[in-house]
């Protein structure tokens, strides 16, 4: 996805996996420093350890609590800090500054791919991990007057509906299944990913037939039981592929400071995850 991105708008970098492991996170990012990379991308369980190894956060690292994208910075002959390709001169002094891409792309995501305005929608949750408060503190922020949590274990989604409720009082935050119709419900549970998984939903206290849409954050298989449900159902669905595109896209607007060829990068991925 990211290097067929880059190709696209005709950069010669490259976009390479590399192993680290939390012990060695904080050399390796002051080894891509040394190198002078443009950038980095940080998965599970970086994330977390990154927000104390980078000399600067962004709004979105310091708000998600998460670290996903690293951009190497270094100051122009009039002092403004710049990512190091944009500079003519070998830098001497690099910073590392720190976004997380993560939680915006699930707004994005079901708005684009759902094609499903967050302000004003009525959303049921499942789900109160990591994914699960990510997305619920995102619907939050983008609108959502409603939210109605559900998880496995109870007391994990009373606790995140009162966060909501304290850092976003004009949302309604409630838990378990409402009696009404819904716009929206999304699947932030790791249900569906193994063959033979139960549904993540309790159809019996609430039924798909009272949803709109329904996004699953689980892109393989392409298809959950859930998916395939509410696809019979009548209900627009979308898979977490585009989650997985558009925190990419993000990355790769901050690193370059031009928009991402989405579509590229959509053909590319989806060539590599669902592709022979
Ligand atoms: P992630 O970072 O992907 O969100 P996580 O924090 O481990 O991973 O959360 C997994 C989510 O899937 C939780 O909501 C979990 O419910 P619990 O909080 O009760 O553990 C849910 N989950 C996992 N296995 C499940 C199962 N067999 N039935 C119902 N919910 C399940």
């Amino acid at each position: 996805m990211q290097n067929a991105g880059l190709a696209a708008l005709g950069l010669d970098w490259r976009y390479v996996a590399f192993d680290v492991s939390p012990e060695n996170l904080r050399e390796a990012i002051a080894g891509a420093k040394a190198m002078k990379f443009i950038g980095l991308n940080l998965t599970v369980p970086h994330k977390l350890l990154a927000l104390d190894m980078v000399d600067l956060l962004d709004a979105s690292a310091h708000t998600w609590g998460a670290v996903n994208t690293i951009r190497f910075e270094a100051q122009d002959a009039r002092g403004a800090w710049q990512p190091l390709h944009l500079l003519e001169e070998s830098p001497k002094e690099i910073r590392t500054h720190g976004f997380n891409t993560d939680a915006d792309a699930i707004a994005r995501a079901i708005r684009e791919d759902l094609d499903l305005p967050l302000r004003g929608a009525r959303v049921v949750l499942l789900g109160a991990g990591g994914a699960g408060r990510a997305a619920a503190l995102k619907l939050a922020e983008t609108g959502a007057s409603e939210l109605h949590l559900v998880n496995r274990t109870r007391s994990k989604a009373e606790e995140l509906a009162q966060e909501i409720q304290q850092r976003h009082a004009e949302v309604d935050v409630r838990v378990g299944y409402p009696k009404h119709a819904v716009e929206l419900l999304v699947n932030a549970t790791s249900l569906g990913l193994k063959s033979g998984d139960a549904l993540p939903l309790d159809d019996r206290a609430f039924p798909l037939r009272n949803v709109d849409a329904v996004y699953d954050m689980i892109y393989r298989p392409a298809e959950t039981p859930l998916l395939r449900a509410a696809r019979e159902e009548g209900c627009r669905v979308a898979n977490g592929l585009g989650m997985l595109l558009y925190q990419g896209a993000k990355a790769l607007e901050i690193w370059a400071g031009r928009p991402a060829p989405i579509a590229v990068m959509r053909a590319a991925l989806e060539q590599n995850v669902y592709g022979e």
